[in-house]
């Protein structure tokens, strides 16, 4: 499928430019790619978002330089964002 134009945003995960539909969570727009993981646990395991609806925080992700829950936020154009978020000191890349 090849989405219209003014249906798709343009984000930017850990620096590599991706398209996502108009309306996805951030969530799903990292699901569509490998690995889909949001972030790496305190012991090195990788955490993808779980519950999709605010309560487990396996999505914290960085956006625009803020953490967030990447169910919670909407991809929009331009957006940037880093995974990894909330792990060994100096992992999180701003
Ligand atoms: S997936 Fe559980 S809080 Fe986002």
């Amino acid at each position: 499928m090849n989405p219209s134009h003014s249906t798709v945003v343009q984000i930017v995960v850990n620096g590599v430019p991706l398209q996502a539909r108009a309306g996805t969570s951030v969530a799903a727009a990292l699901a569509q790619q490998a690995p889909g993981t949001a972030r790496t646990s305190i012991t090195g395991a990788p955490r993808a978002p779980l519950c999709g609806m605010g309560v487990c925080h396996e999505c914290r992700v960085r956006i625009n330089g803020r953490t967030r829950l990447a169910c919670q936020t909407v991809c929009a154009d331009g957006m940037l964002i880093h995974t990894d978020v909330g792990t060994a000191p100096g992992s999180a890349t701003p």
